[in-house]
């Protein structure tokens, strides 16, 4: 437990639930984007392809960076299927839409996400923890360069 002695439970605890929310999100994410990068259908398939699959690769590794650290703070994962789904804000889909509305769902999530992990900065950084703060920005500069790609496939 880094810093336990310095830091006050309750602010501990609210870091981990922000970062097990976070992390329920990332997953849902990379389970989207992996059934985008197989459906995907169009003109513009191999470039969507490979762009979904950046994004999903990207962040299975991120999934357990967040999983450690909530580690290190002393909490624990609950890798369940069902908790992830309950857990996070962002939701499932069956593969079923054409690829501009594939296109559209990430970058909507990449907003959500990002959101997410500037209130994990303020969080951690209320509570103290400047080392899940910093790993919160980064986090959500990744994700603001996600949305940002997959906004400019988008029609103005
Ligand atoms: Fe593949």
């Amino acid at each position: 437990m880094l810093d336990a002695l310095t830091r006050p439970r309750e602010d501990e605890d609210s870091v981990i639930d922000a970062l097990s929310r976070s992390l329920a999100e990332l997953r849902v994410e990379t389970a989207k984007a992996q059934t985008f990068h197989w459906n995907v259908r169009g003109i513009s398939f191999q470039s969507l392809h490979a762009l979904f699959q950046k994004i999903y690769e990207e962040h299975f590794t991120a999934q357990d960076i967040l999983a450690e650290r909530i580690k290190a703070l002393g909490g624990h994962v609950d890798g369940r299927l069902e908790t992830t789904l309950r857990l996070g804000t962002i939701s499932e889909c069956d593969g079923y839409i054409n690829a501009g509305k594939m296109v559209s769902r990430l970058a909507l999530d990449q907003k959500i996400l990002s959101d997410t992990f500037l209130q994990i900065a303020t969080t951690a950084e209320n509570a103290n923890d400047i080392v899940t703060s910093d790993l919160a920005i980064g986090r959500a500069k990744v994700h603001d360069q996600f949305w940002w790609i997959l906004d400019a496939h988008l029609p103005e």
